[in-house]
């Protein structure tokens, strides 16, 4: 099995790379070598790759970061899981996506929702998931 690990340099990525490596045939791509704030680059560059099982283990993960830069925080957290979504589906590849409970929900009075939906309920918000309370 062919298993496509983005966010490799990131702590859960790194862990997938060295937990799956010589069990899969695995590749890790980190941010330099991927960037999934570049949503044509990655349409074009997993496109024409080859696998089985894509591993989204990216994120914008720095907290406060996402406070000030919510267009960054969407476009990397929320759109390129989406692209990735779509080029799995197109492809009949398998994708696994890791994200946070604690995303902020825009459609209840929770500052945090515990049970946040992934891919394909978006809002159209351009900084808030919407859960399932
Ligand atoms: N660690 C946990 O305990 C935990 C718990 C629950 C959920 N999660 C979720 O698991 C995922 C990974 O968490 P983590 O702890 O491994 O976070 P992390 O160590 O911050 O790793 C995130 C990785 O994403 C990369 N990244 C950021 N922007 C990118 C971009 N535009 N294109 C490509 N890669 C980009 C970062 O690269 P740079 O370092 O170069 O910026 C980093 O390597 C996140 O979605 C997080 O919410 C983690």
């Amino acid at each position: 099995m062919r298993i496509l690990i983005v966010g490799a340099g990131g702590r859960l990525g790194a862990a997938l790379v060295r937990e799956f490596d010589g069990k899969f045939q695995v590749t890790g791509l980190n941010r330099t070598q991927l960037d999934l704030s570049d949503l044509g680059a990655v349409r074009e560059k997993l496109g024409n790759s080859g696998f089985d099982v894509l591993i989204n283990a990216a994120g914008f993960t720095k907290v406060d970061l996402c406070e000030t830069q919510p267009d960054r925080a969407f476009l990397i957290n929320a759109e390129a899981p989406r692209v990735l979504a779509e080029i799995c589906g197109e492809k009949s590849f398998r994708l696994i996506h890791f994200s946070s409970r604690r995303k902020k929900c825009a459609g209840c009075a929770r500052p945090e929702s515990r049970s946040p939906r992934l891919l394909g309920f978006w809002t159209g918000s351009s900084e808030f998931y919407r859960c399932n309370d």
